[in-house]
């Protein structure tokens, strides 16, 4: 049974549960108690010494992340004896600390930085030189380690060890020499290391990536859902407007995980943090006509001509494939347009083989697209069933398919050296997306679509969890979201 517990911190009641230590009902309480090992998914080893406090009727101050709380407790974390133990606390993790700061990655977002402003020591006891250990040490593809500003939490070797079971990283040394570093003859490689950059405090595990490209404080944040599999992740998008030349161009800085206790917790897999990195390359931005004469158009021109050829034949031979991508609101009007419409029969909306992968036990899916349950909501892969790629182009061989209209799914990807040939069979190949790829090159229309972070709009996961995601950069060129193109489509072509 659930039982409440009461107790007091600096004066203020607070509610715990049966179970809970004073820290993490402190926290869920929204009262910040320093701290740099205890992680809520993580446990609470107790080695850090930040979160320590005063409690009333104790000998000695004590750790909150290892105390239970108590109906009746009193506790001070802000007191004068409090505040004077986790300086202490901070000072020893500071002896051998660079004054690394001006060229620190975690600089803006530091654990030292924020605690040193509040409660550090600003006159140091020390005046032994600081003792200095590895720097810049590549541990895998992502994560970058400095040994000299790591404070000994232990946070990534229980990562490692708790959550990705991977177990490349360990405590090597003892006393003055101990330090994290590879277990010999491995590399941080499992498909979650990213995370290690986040639980980090202190700017020891840095992001190759990130690394140097855009101070944070010039970063502006916008919660998202990651669009690479069908668990469909919280997250949280950084893009880099304001200060563009900071990051060679690019708009989008990084992905961070946003904790979310039923969809993801407060991870993200790598293949998801780093998939999207490259999100301008190859982007489309103007609406075409490409054959029988090439042609910039407006978008009225581009839906009147299009709405045309798309009835220019009977509607048995045309093909629509859709990608899994989709928001909720696109498969709505893609259902409009091209069911209660158009009433197309062929349809390809299954993963294989171009959106599909790896999965395992933790996050990542097979289906490396988040949406394919918001189309099946109306009736895509239940009413209605998916051709594969194999039988449309034995149908497209056989000519009983003329037209084939791809929404942001790439045919090379699954026909390989056969794509060019299939493709130009065709009498109409219309290709609507955000990059450019085979199907968009040889399309007779070719209409530039706005990517995830351009729109805002709602994924269905593999649970049935329906996730809003917000607009975090503007369209490119001409771009338009899939639904707004369906939509004018679908008026010019409604009897
Ligand atoms: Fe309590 Fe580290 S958070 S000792």
């Amino acid at each position: 049974m659930d039982k409440t517990l009461r107790f007091t911190l600096d004066g203020r009641p607070i509610e715990a549960r049966l179970g809970e230590t004073v820290l993490e009902a402190a926290t869920r309480a929204g009262v910040m108690i320093p701290h740099y090992c205890w992680h809520q998914a993580l446990g609470n080893p107790g080695n850090c010494r930040m979160c320590i406090v005063e409690v009333e009727g104790a000998a000695k101050p004590q750790v909150s992340c290892r105390l239970p709380a108590r109906e009746g407790l009193v506790v001070r974390s802000i007191s004068p004896a409090a505040r004077r133990a986790q300086c202490s606390a901070l000072e020893f993790h500071l002896v051998d600390h660079p004054l690394d700061c001006p060229v620190c990655d975690q600089s803006g977002e530091c654990g030292l930085q924020d605690y040193y402003m509040d409660i550090g020591r600003y006159k140091s006891a020390m005046r032994e030189d600081k003792a200095h250990a590895g720097k810049r040490l590549a541990l895998g593809p992502h994560i970058m380690l400095d040994q000299e500003r790591c404070i000994m939490c232990t946070r990534c070797t229980r990562f490692v060890g708790q959550v990705s079971k991977s177990h490349e990283l360990g405590i090597f040394g003892r006393g003055h020499r101990q330090a994290v570093d590879l277990v010999p003859g491995r590399a941080l490689d499992n498909p979650y290391s990213g995370n290690l950059a986040d639980i980090c405090p202190v700017g020891a595990l840095t992001d190759r990536d990130f690394r140097f490209q855009v101070r944070v404080w010039y970063l502006d944040s916008t919660e998202s859902i990651c669009p690479g599999c069908s668990r469909g992740c919280n997250i949280f998008v950084h893009t880099s407007t304001r200060r563009p030349w900071q990051n060679q161009g690019r708009r989008l800085a990084r992905l961070k995980p946003r904790f979310s206790p039923e969809v993801n917790g407060h991870w993200i897999c790598d293949e998801g943090r780093y998939g999207f990195l490259d999100f301008d390359s190859k982007r489309l931005g103007r609406v075409m006509r490409l054959k029988p004469v090439s042609e910039e158009l407006s978008w009225d021109r581009a839906a009147q001509e299009v709405a045309a050829a798309l009835r220019r034949k009977p509607v048995e031979g045309l093909a629509v494939a859709a990608s899994g991508a989709l928001s909720n609101e696109d498969w709505l009007a893609f259902k409009e347009l091209f069911v209660d419409t158009l009433q197309a029969r062929r349809f390809l909306f299954a993963p294989e083989p171009d959106q599909a992968g790896t999965e395992d036990q933790l996050l990542r899916r097979r289906e490396k697209t988040p949406n394919l349950e918001g189309g099946k909501a109306l009736g895509f892969g239940t009413k209605i069933e998916s051709l594969g790629w194999d039988s449309l182009a034995g149908d497209i061989e056989a000519g009983k398919v003329w037209g084939l209209y791809v929404i942001d799914r790439d045919p090379a990807q699954a026909w390989g050296g056969r794509s060019r040939e299939l493709l130009e069979r065709l009498d109409l190949l219309i290709y609507q997306g955000p990059r450019q790829c085979l199907a968009g090159e040889l399309a007779h229309y070719r209409l530039p679509a706005t990517a995830w972070l351009e729109e805002e709009g709602h994924f269905t996961n593999f649970q049935g969890n329906v996730q809003g995601y917000q607009r975090a950069l503007q369209p490119l060129g001409a771009a338009k979201p899939d639904w707004a193109i369906f939509a004018d489509l679908e008026r010019r072509l409604k009897p």
